[in-house]
């Protein structure tokens, strides 16, 4: 993806639910960036075809720009929560996870929940800068997750 900080700052995004035909770039977005991303995690954690099975039950959004899906969010919307959020690399820290985020909030009406990897501390950083609390923690292969919610 040739996209660079400058270009995106007259980025101009829009924030949808995928279409089927998407879907399968969208698996692919999540197991491109989560094997850049969690390297406390086994190598090839991150499948493609898991996030296929995800979406079959969750509500997919993308954030789009020119065409190019830059992130992806999958909602498991009786539990309003967030199971994956994952921008392009190219593409981060530029906006679009926020963006997906506060779509995601307007459109469900009522706080969000989500789990973190304690060690994926750029994440952490984020939602807990979007104002996510921590509410409860656990174990996962030894890794510490914590779960996350917004402040009702
Ligand atoms: C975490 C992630 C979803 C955030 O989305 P994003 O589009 O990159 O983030 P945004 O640009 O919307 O927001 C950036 C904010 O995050 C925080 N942030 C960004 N980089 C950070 C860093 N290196 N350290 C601490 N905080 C950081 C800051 O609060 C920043 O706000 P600011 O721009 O006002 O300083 C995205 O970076 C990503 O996909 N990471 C890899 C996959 C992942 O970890 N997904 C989450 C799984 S739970």
């Amino acid at each position: 993806m040739a996209l660079r900080p400058p270009a995106c700052k007259t980025l101009s995004l829009s924030i949808r639910r995928a279409r089927r035909d998407e879907i399968q770039a969208c698996a692919d977005l999540y197991e491109r960036v989560g094997s850049a991303t969690f390297s406390w995690r086994p190598k090839n954690w991150f499948k493609a075809t898991d996030f296929l099975r995800f979406a079959k039950e969750e509500a997919v959004y993308v954030a789009e720009s020119n065409g190019q899906i830059l992130g992806i969010l999958s909602l498991y919307r009786p539990e309003r929560f967030v199971h994956c959020l994952y921008v392009d690399m190219p593409a981060q820290g530029l906006g679009v996870g926020t963006a997906l985020l506060a779509h995601v909030a307007k459109d469900v009406r009522g706080p969000l929940a989500l789990k973190v990897d304690e060690p994926n501390s750029r994440a952490l950083a984020f939602y807990k800068a979007l104002g996510f609390i921590e509410r409860d923690s656990g174990d996962d292969h030894g890794i510490r997750w914590l779960l996350l919610r917004q402040d009702a």
